[in-house]
């Protein structure tokens, strides 16, 4: 230590001279205000103004940037304006200087799948603060900036019209991680990138020309592929071919012995367990299992079907089923009943029902009225009696998220994708916000988990298990729906329609973290997945906390970043501060649409590439 200190001393010396000298360079161009809310709003409103965009932006001074204005997040104090992502809302034409490049508390700007064109002004790269910049599929031309920002962890400007060199400067972006510039117009060398964090390199399809330097050969060959680079890329690419040749047959043949295990498996183990504990002669049966047993001879034919229902079975068939154990839920056991011809229901086996026969007849009647939709499992029928209180409704033999999201992990799993897991997003808040626009204020879905979402085949979310709470004591008990409960209920007692926002926001955090909310091992300090992410969030690791089944997805960053928003402002600790359902069901909508404009506006871009 003592004796590296006089070379250290020189360095702090040529550093010190170094700031100095660059404040000298920068002092007239930097203009000597303190940024505040009210200069990011104007910045804000010039750049909306300066730029035709076809989608409608609500910015306008009347209402609050930080909490209405479309795309703008702020601080937690809202003193800043700290990311701006407006993916795909039609803007075209230049940005002007003096524009978005004045916020300089911004952390995060994504402008990507637009048609902007014309210089990237270097005010923007050289915000200090600045993060995370996403261009990509655009029109931009000209040189990159030399100035960039040292914090830039993101620098994804593919699909442009970028030319001249890749400026060297990127050497100095230490935190930089992920770096995409292919489809652009870039010549001369590849820099000597020695980034210690860099771990997505896509220099593809540009003029570049020299050879890969020795820095950047960990990354596969299609990180340089349709450039002019000379050198050993030959050899590269014929072992590479060969790595991967080895890599595909034997995953092949992985693949091939699991399937032939699973089929052996399946052949021995089959059959016997299916059909468990077969109701004859009336349902008067001695074993606990069956869900009959509580029916009285006389009462066989008072099974209440709703609406236009097209099953034409009565409880003695039903009875007569064969049936096996789905599982024990919150409400009770539920059953799969298979009739004959074939047809497959759910029958479910309240227990410890503590409403008399009116009470719970009004309440099947609102049950069976808003279960009217395709994110809604309808209730079919019911049959109440002293002993024995039975809902039933459809088989989804497809399965529930929660299976989807945490069964099996590992060889032979299908992840589910972003796109699914969009998709099943907003099916689910769809059908929680008509349970609730349809039931009224005081109707509840009551118990939002994912093993209450079910998934049709191409991921149609249907929610289940709905407007049961008032039925039963099931909010008696703390232990029961853990993780999902908002921190109200443990107090009254009761659920209401924000909290059963907290509970799907709960479930969007399960989605995209893909962690169960509380792992039921038996350990007594079980994760509380809200307060987890907003720890990791705090320290701003964002990235830290998303599946890693989602990482390898393009271009779903900052969707996924949206969608934790969207979630985190669902489990807000104050009930009031929660968005409503309809509001969630918007905001998960303007992801998705973001994402529909993208798709064919970055084929359409791809193709007029692609064709000299
Ligand atoms: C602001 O609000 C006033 C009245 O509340 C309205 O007349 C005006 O049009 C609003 N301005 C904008 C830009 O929406
Ligand atoms: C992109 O901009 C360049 C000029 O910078 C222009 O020649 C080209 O036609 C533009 N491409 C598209 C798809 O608009
Ligand atoms: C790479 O291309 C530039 C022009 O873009 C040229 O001046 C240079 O000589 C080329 N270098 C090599 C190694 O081919
Ligand atoms: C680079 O981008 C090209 C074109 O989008 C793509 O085909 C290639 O797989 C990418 N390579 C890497 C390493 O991401």
């Amino acid at each position: 230590m003592i004796s590296k200190y006089p070379t250290q001393k020189l360095l702090m010396k040529l550093q010190s001279f170094q700031v100095v000298t660059s404040i000298f360079i920068l002092l007239p161009i930097i203009p000597l205000i303190i940024g505040d809310l009210n200069s990011d709003r104007q910045s804000l409103l010039d750049f909306a103004s300066a730029v035709p965009h076809i989608r409608k932006l609500n910015w306008n001074s009347n209402i609050s940037v930080c909490s209405s204005w479309v795309g703008i997040t702020c601080n937690d104090d809202k003193t800043r304006v700290i990311a701006i992502r407006l993916p795909g809302v039609g803007l075209s034409g230049p940005i002007p200087a003096n524009s978005i490049g004045n916020l300089d508390a911004l952390r995060v700007l994504s402008l990507r799948s637009n048609y902007l064109y014309g210089n990237l002004p270097s005010d923007i790269t050289s915000i200090p603060s600045l993060q995370s910049l996403y261009l990509q599929h655009n029109n931009f031309s000209g040189e990159i900036p030399t100035s960039l920002s040292a914090q830039l962890n993101v620098l994804d400007l593919s699909f442009n019209s970028f030319s001249g060199n890749i400026p060297p400067t990127i050497k100095n972006l230490l935190r930089l991680t992920v770096l995409r510039l292919q489809f652009n117009l870039f010549t001369g060398a590849i820099p000597d990138l020695n980034l210690p964090r860099l771990k997505l390199l896509n220099l593809s399809y540009n003029m570049l020309n020299g050879s890969i330097p020795y820095s950047l050969g960990k990354f596969p060959i299609s990180s340089f592929t349709g450039n002019s680079i000379l050198c050993d890329n030959k050899k590269f690419g014929t072992s590479a071919i060969i790595a991967i040749a080895i890599g595909v047959s034997s995953i092949l043949l992985l693949l091939v012995l699991v399937f032939f295990f699973c089929c052996l498996k399946k052949k021995n183990g089959g059959g016997g367990s299916l059909l468990k504990g077969k109701a004859a002669n009336g349902g008067r049966s001695k074993k606990p299992e069956d869900f009959g047993s509580g029916v009285q001879e006389a009462e066989k034919n008072k099974l209440v079907f709703f609406g236009k229902c097209s099953y034409n079975f009565d409880l003695e068939d039903l009875l007569r089923a064969s049936a096996e154990v789905l599982g024990k839920g919150s409400y009770g056991t539920a059953y799969k009943a298979v009739l004959d011809e074939g047809v497959m229901v759910v029958v479910k086996r309240l227990r410890e029902v503590v409403v008399g026969k009116r009470e719970f007849e009004q309440q099947m009647e609102d049950v069976g009225r808003v279960g009217q939709h395709p994110n809604v499992l309808p209730l079919r029928a019911y049959y109440y009696s002293k002993d024995e209180k039975l809902l039933v409704c459809d088989y989804i033999p497809t399965g529930s998220l929660s299976a989807l999201l945490h069964g099996n992990r590992g060889i032979g799993r299908n992840p589910l994708d972003w796109d699914s897991r969009l998709k099943i997003s907003l099916g689910t808040a769809r059908g929680i916000a008509h349970i609730h626009s349809e039931g009224g204020v005081k109707f509840t879905h009551g118990n939002v988990k994912s093993s209450n979402v079910l998934l049709t085949q191409d991921h149609n979310a249907c929610v289940s298990d709905y407007g049961l709470t008032p039925l039963t004591n099931f909010l008696a008990t703390p232990s029961r729906g853990p993780g999902y409960r908002a921190p109200e209920v443990s107090e009254t007692r009761k659920v209401t329609q924000k909290s059963d926002v907290y509970s799907f926001g709960v479930l969007l955090l399960e989605m995209l973290t893909g962690k169960a909310p509380l792992k039921s091992t038996g350990h007594d300090d079980p994760v509380d997945l809200p307060r987890w992410v907003r720890s990791v969030v705090r320290e701003e690791w964002t990235a830290e906390v998303f599946d890693p089944e989602l990482m390898s997805h393009q271009n779903v960053e900052e969707e996924m970043v949206q969608m934790l928003q969207i979630a985190l402002a669902c489990v807000a600790k104050v009930p009031d501060m929660r968005p409503n359902m309809s509001e969630v069901v918007r905001m998960i909508e303007d992801i998705r649409q973001s994402e529909l404009d993208n798709r064919p506006s970055s084929e359409d871009y791809k193709s007029s590439v692609n064709t000299p």
